[in-house]
Order: C-alpha cells, then sequence, then structure tokens
C-alpha cells in the first residue's frame, strides 16, 4: 500500500481588495442570479464568463417542475459560451448565489457543473480561473483542475479502447 498526497491552493480576497476586472464580474454574476428561474428551490445561482476575446457571457439556474429536467447556472453559461464562441476560450468563471434574495458565502458548484468545467478547459488547453463569490469574500482557484481531482476526463475514453 502506498499513500499519494497532493496540494492544492486558493486564494482568498475580501469584495474590497479586487481588481476592477474581477469586481465587475463578481457584480455580473449576482447580476445573473437575480434573474435566474428557481421557483422550485428559491436557491438563484449566476455565472459570468470572461472569454479570452474579452466577451462576457451570463448565464442562471433554469428550473423545472420536472426537477432534472432544470440546468445550474454554471452550465448555462458554459453551454452557451460553447454555442456562441466555439473556438474561444474561457479566462475566467465567477459563480454566485442569492438565498432569499440575500447573497450567500462563497458558493461552490456541484459536481456536474465541475466536470463541465474542467471539459471546457481541456479543450481548450488554456486554465479556467474560477471566482467562488460570496457576501464578503471570494475564492479564487487558478484552475478548474484544482476543483476536481482524480476526473474523468477524454483521456480515459483513449486509453480504454487501446
Ligand atoms: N445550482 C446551480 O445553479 N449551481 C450550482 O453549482 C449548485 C446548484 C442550482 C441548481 C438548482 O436550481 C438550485 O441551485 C438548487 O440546487
Amino acid at each position: 500500500m502506498r499513500t499519494l498526497r497532493w496540494e492544492n491552493q486558493v486564494s482568498v480576497y475580501t469584495v474590497d481588495e479586487l481588481g476592477e476586472s474581477y469586481r465587475r464580474l463578481y457584480e455580473l454574476a449576482y447580476g445573473a442570479a437575480r434573474e435566474a428561474y428557481a421557483p422550485y428551490s428559491r436557491f438563484c445561482v449566476g455565472a459570468a464568463l470572461l472569454l479570452e476575446n474579452g466577451e462576457i457571457v451570463c448565464g442562471n439556474n433554469q428550473e423545472n417542475a420536472a426537477y432534472p429536467s432544470g440546468l445550474c447556472a454554471e452550465r448555462t453559461a458554459l453551454f452557451y459560451a460553447g454555442a456562441r464562441f466555439p473556438d474561444v476560450p474561457v479566462a475566467v468563471l465567477a459563480i454566485a448565489a442569492l438565498k432569499a434574495g440575500k447573497r450567500t458565502d462563497s458558493v461552490t458548484p456541484c459536481g456536474a457543473c465541475r466536470q463541465v468545467m474542467l471539459e471546457m478547459e481541456r479543450r481548450h488547453g488554456r486554465p479556467i480561473r474560477v471566482m467562488l463569490c460570496g457576501e464578503k469574500e471570494v475564492y479564487e482557484f487558478a484552475c478548474v483542475a484544482d476543483l476536481l481531482p482524480f476526473s474523468f476526463s477524454d483521456e480515459d475514453l483513449v486509453s480504454r479502447q487501446g
């Protein structure tokens, strides 16, 4: 038996410490959260993407009475970016949430969203910085891979097929 260890790192900023570009994405993510369609959970999530060509794409969670038919904010935004700008890498992804209309602590993406975020990162071969926004603080990960260690990816498919 052997044990593997790995290190991880996250930068924690107060909202006042954010630079101009991050501050803008922070507010855009909350703006998108305000427009979420979440009548069942009332947990409103917004995502704001900064693409490498300077475009900004926002998305929010879209729920449905048949619950699994809904989609998280992150995937709504990422799939739209993939549809609209298929060749443009994503530079930054900011995520924010409102519970009963109030800003939550730093919100973290669900497993399915992490998987989709990772594929977008790998597809373009460019790190996506991830901002987990909260009322007072923002957690910044340097890349999606740091949020999803031991992940399944396209490489697994290739090696399994021999
Ligand atoms: N949700 C997101 O939009 N993103 C996440 O990362 C976590 C959860 C949404 C899905 C659902 O509409 C609501 O939040 C409650 O789970």
